[in-house]
Order: C-alpha cells, then sequence, then structure tokens
C-alpha cells in the first residue's frame, strides 16, 4: 500500500483517481510516500524520511523548498496548463477591471441604499466612474507559458494589440500563439510600447522585483499592470511610489500584501486565479496521475526539480536510480551490474540541471546491486520498482 498525505483539501474528483486497494489517503497519514499541496506553504516542514514525492495541485512551487527536496530525493511534481484557463479569465477581467472604474461603480452603488431616487442619482452620478475601452490599446505579455499564451490571444481576440516577450519560450507554447501576436526582442520593448501590461513569469530569484523604479521608469504614463503571478515579481514600495505619482493607473495583484489593502488605484484579490471548480478539478487529477506513475512506475513527469523519464515497461524489475548529473553515474551502474551477471533489458536517463535520473530494466534478480547502488558518492536515492 502507498501512503497519501493531502496538506490543503484537494478535490474529491482528482482523488477519487486513486484506487483504494493500493492507496491509504488523509490528511493525518504517518509515513507518507507522496503529499499533495494546494497553497499550503512547505517551507517549515519537517518531511518523514518515507517521502518520496510531492505534487503541487497548481503550476507555482514557490510554497515548497525546491533545494532541499532535490538533496533529499524528493521529486516534485507541477501541473502545468491545468489551471490556465482559470488564470487567463481572471487575467481578462483584471484587464476589464483596471481601465473601466466597475469597483468604485459597484461600491458607490451600494452607498446609495435607502436613498430617495437612486435611479436619478445613479445616472447623475456616473460619470465619475467611466474608463476607457481595451479595444485597439497595445497589451504587453510578459511570460508566453500556459496562461501568458492564453492572455495574449484571448486579450487579440477581445480586440487588442498584443505584444510578447518570453526568452524561454517553448515550442508547444510558440505553437500555440495566435499569429497576430508580435514579438517583443526584450522587455524593454515591452515596457516601453505598453499600454497594459500582463505579467506571467513565475517567482525565481531571477524574477524577484522585475517590476521596480527603474522598469516602471521606462513604462508610458498611466500604464495598468496586471499581476497574477506571485507577489515578489513586482516591488512593492516601487509600485505604491508609482501608483501615488499617477506613473501607473491601476495595478491589479492577485496576491496582495498589507501594504497593497485599501489603496486606492490598486485591485487586490485574493488569489482566485485558479479558484474554480474546473481548475480544481484538473489540477488534482494531474496531480493524482503525476503521483501514481511515479509510486507505481518510477516515472517522472511534470517535475520541477528532476527531468522528465517516461519510460514504458518492457521488464520485470526496474531501478531507479535520482543522482547527481556528474560523470561516470551510468558506467557505474552498468559495470555493477555486469559483475553481478544482470543483463540490462533497457535504459533511461535523464538530466535537469544539477539533478539526473536514470530507470534501468531488467528481468534478472538484482540481489544486493540496489544497497551497492545507495552506497555509490553521488546517488541520492535508489529503489526498485
Ligand atoms: C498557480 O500557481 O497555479 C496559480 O497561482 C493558482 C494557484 O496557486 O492556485
Amino acid at each position: 500500500m502507498y501512503n497519501i498525505k493531502l496538506m490543503n483539501k484537494i478535490e474529491k474528483s482528482g482523488i477519487d483517481h486513486f484506487d483504494t486497494a493500493l492507496y491509504n489517503i488523509s490528511e493525518t497519514i504517518e509515513n507518507p510516500d507522496a503529499y499533495i499541496v494546494r497553497s499550503a506553504s512547505l517551507h517549515n516542514t519537517e518531511f518523514e524520511p518515507s517521502l518520496l514525492a510531492i505534487a503541487r495541485a497548481g503550476a507555482g512551487v514557490n510554497n515548497i523548498p525546491l533545494d532541499h527536496c532535490s538533496e533529499k530525493g524528493i521529486v516534485v511534481f507541477n501541473t502545468p496548463g491545468a489551471n490556465a484557463n482559470g488564470v487567463k479569465e481572471l487575467a481578462i477581467a483584471a484587464l476589464l477591471l483596471s481601465s473601466r472604474n466597475i469597483i468604485g461603480g459597484i461600491n458607490w452603488a451600494a452607498g446609495l441604499k435607502g436613498q430617495p431616487e437612486v435611479t436619478k442619482l445613479v445616472e447623475k452620478g456616473k460619470s465619475q466612474f467611466a474608463g476607457p475601452e481595451i479595444k485597439g490599446k497595445i497589451l504587453g505579455v510578459i511570460g508566453l507559458g500556459a496562461v501568458g499564451g492564453m492572455v495574449a490571444n484571448a486579450a487579440f481576440n477581445m480586440g487588442m494589440d498584443v505584444i510578447g516577450c518570453d526568452p524561454y519560450i517553448t515550442v508547444n507554447a510558440a505553437w500555440s500563439l495566435s499569429r497576430a501576436i508580435s514579438k517583443a526582442e526584450n522587455y524593454d520593448e515591452i515596457y516601453s510600447k505598453s499600454e497594459y501590461i500582463s505579467l506571467h513569469v513565475p517567482s525565481l530569484p531571477s524574477t524577484k522585483g522585475l517590476i521596480n523604479k527603474d522598469t516602471i521608469a521606462k513604462m508610458k504614463d498611466g500604464v495598468r499592470i496586471i499581476n497574477l503571478s506571485r507577489d515578489d515579481i513586482v516591488n512593492s514600495a516601487d509600485m505604491l511610489e508609482a501608483i501615488q505619482n499617477s506613473k501607473v493607473a491601476c495595478y491589479v495583484t492577485d496576491f496582495p500584501t498589507d501594504e497593497m489593502l485599501g489603496v486606492e488605484g490598486v485591485i487586490a484579490i485574493p488569489h482566485l486565479g485558479a479558484s474554480t471548480p474546473e481548475s480544481e478539478e484538473n489540477c488534482a487529477e494531474m496531480a493524482v496521475n503525476e503521483i501514481m506513475e511515479y509510486l507505481e512506475h518510477g516515472n517522472i513527469i511534470n517535475s520541477v526539480n528532476y527531468p522528465t523519464v517516461n519510460h514504458p515497461r518492457n521488464a520485470k524489475n526496474r531501478i531507479c536510480i535520482l543522482h547527481k548529473n556528474i560523470p561516470n553515474m551510468l558506467a557505474q551502474f552498468s559495470s555493477l551490474l555486469s559483475k553481478k551477471n544482470v543483463n540490462i533489458e533497457s535504459l533511461a536517463n535523464n538530466s535537469l540541471k544539477d539533478n539526473a535520473y536514470s530507470i534501468i530494466e531488467t528481468n534478472d534478480d538484482i540481489d544486493d546491486a540496489l544497497s551497492e547502488i545507495q552506497s555509490y558518492n553521488g546517488v541520492i536515492r535508489a529503489f526498485v520498482k
């Protein structure tokens, strides 16, 4: 039996994919083989020695200590694209909210409750909440992954002129992008040309404070900025100053921090990007499938700290080895197996930055080979499936 610990409430339709004859699932289970987490922070969690994998039902993994997980041989998965439509729809709403003063108007109208002749008051007072249409305006999209690409296409379909920039764009993402989206050579081109900017980059040391005093200075006066990615991509103090001096007309964030609340010009949404039944179901289902593939077959699909190795099963035994991406690892494994007269049926290997993963398949008995492999310098974790 495998033990799955739920670190948040996870959509039942996803959890139901686990075969209950093989999996125990609960929020308090001991000796977990895997966690499934949504937004709970795991930075101060003491991981059980039994823990092999963590699946995040969502795209961002800034709530998980990735380096620590890599060192311990804990494979971290995410669910890229599974909630992209939910986030895209909120981004389109954010573009409209940043432009038309709908929230201000709604709040004002609510305050008219009980006054005589409300309809007349509405018509008299509404002009204070006018705002421009987005059609024909220039939107710059920074980051053209699953969400950014969808936002670019949807905004174009609503009549915006869209330019996008992503130095790390994947072939699939490029194929998914409408040909009408213009390519910006760099972020500076986005800053200088856009009337609206939507941010779709992950939270990484390299993206921390991407939007700051200097980058804001390169933008058009009255720019509207949408951040449904993570709070630390924008320097809060610099953003507040830019709002105060009207350089930025509106900042919409799905990651409000204390200083952003109650500020005119800031629309603070409580991280609702993926809060749709569809996104929650898709993420839970993808996370569960990733965990099952890894625990049952050793296949790694959509990990953020170990490489993809999705190898069809061809033999009785597979030795799965998480190891450092350094010379001589495969040579050591194969020479040990040949000394033990173990025939290799198939071998799959891949690397991701400092980490690598190998699956070695054989129909022979492995005997004590596993413990020897585990003792090699550079091997982080090894097990048999
Ligand atoms: C994500 O990381 O996938 C989005 O921010 C949505 C979420 O965390 O729920």
